[in-house]
């Protein structure tokens, strides 16, 4: 199998296990379901949920029967993305191929499907719980990454920075925070689920969501609004602080290639592990258009 085909595998079944939860939430009013459902069901690339199910089976556990908590990180991801659109933080109508979420529902009723996904996740990765330690480790690996020690305080920089500039020593801190933690969630998760590789999996992590976010600073000024689903030529407009403000385009490539390659030389620390998967992903986040 080769790699598009073995992400298709791994895709399709997060996707339908994605449908089938969607399907069975009935919150109440309707509207909470609705706008819950209306941004997780709307065409994500599901690149955490893949990194779970392929880190898993890199070190040698089984990915069928760890859908929730795939499910769990992708709720998580999809909170900070209808968050991050709010007019009072990005203010993008576009998302994933549709109008963003406080387009189609208003801000209030967006602010609250966030917050109803961030505690659902909690509440899916709680009931995960009662399957043995290594999974209480594994929600609290998630619940750091996405807190204040990790996505929202990579958030909270990136509003502290925007207009105002900043450096080097700030953009590496962004990179890590507001998109780092969350890519490496995963793969630390399989780690701790798996008994081994964990901090091997946490430097891996973080350097792929680095790559992860260069290449997202470098599509917002280059790439296509209809194939990346999301508004371009924003970040230069809101004077963002990106990997394309303080290296250039040429320069961020550059820090994209160093970065990929770091990716490579972290995941043969991993001795014994299954990283042929893993290492055709870096490339696939290096060259992505989307
Ligand atoms: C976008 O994430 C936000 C960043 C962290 C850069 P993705 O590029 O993974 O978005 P989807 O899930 O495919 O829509
Ligand atoms: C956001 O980074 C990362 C999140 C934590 C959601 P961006 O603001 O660059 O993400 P996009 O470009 O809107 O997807
Ligand atoms: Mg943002
Ligand atoms: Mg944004
Ligand atoms: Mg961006």
């Amino acid at each position: 199998m080769n790699f598009s085909e073995q992400y298709e595998l791994y895709h399709a079944h997060f996707e339908e296990y994605l449908q089938n939860r969607c399907a069975g939430m009935a919150f109440k009013p309707d509207i909470l379901t609705e706008s819950m459902r209306y941004s997780l069901l709307s065409g994500g690339k599901r690149v955490r949920p893949v990194l779970f199910f392929a880190s898993l089976e890199a070190f040698g556990q089984a990915y069928r029967g760890e859908e929730a908590l795939a499910f769990a990180i992708e709720c998580i991801h999809t909170y900070s993305l209808i968050h991050d659109d709010l007019p009072a933080m990005d203010n993008d109508d576009f998302r994933r191929g549709k109008p963003s979420s406080h387009k189609a529902f208003g801000e209030a009723n967006a602010i609250l499907a966030g917050d109803a996904l961030l505690s659902y996740a909690f509440d899916i990765a709680l009931g995960e719980c009662m399957r043995g330690e290594r999974y209480i480790r594994a929600a609290q690996a998630l619940s750091a990454a996405a807190g204040a020690a990790g996505m929202v305080a990579g958030q909270s920089l990136d509003l502290l920075c925007t207009g105002k500039g900043g450096g080097e020593r700030e953009l590496l801190q962004l990179w890590r925070d507001k998109t780092g933690r969350l890519i490496a969630a995963p793969v630390v998760m399989a780690a701790l689920l798996a008994g081994k590789y964990a901090d091997e999996a946490e430097q891996f992590g973080l350097a792929l969501g680095t790559l992860f976010q260069i290449t997202d600073d470098i599509l917002d000024a280059v790439g296509s609004r209809n194939t990346l689903g999301k508004s371009v030529g924003k970040d230069a407009r809101e004077q963002k602080l990106t990997a394309v403000s303080v290296y250039g385009l040429e320069g961020a490539e550059k820090q994209a290639d160093r970065y990929a390659c770091k990716c490579k030389e972290l995941l043969h620390t991993m001795a014994g592990a299954d990283i042929a998967f893993l290492e055709k992903l870096v490339e696939y986040v290096r060259r992505r258009d989307r």
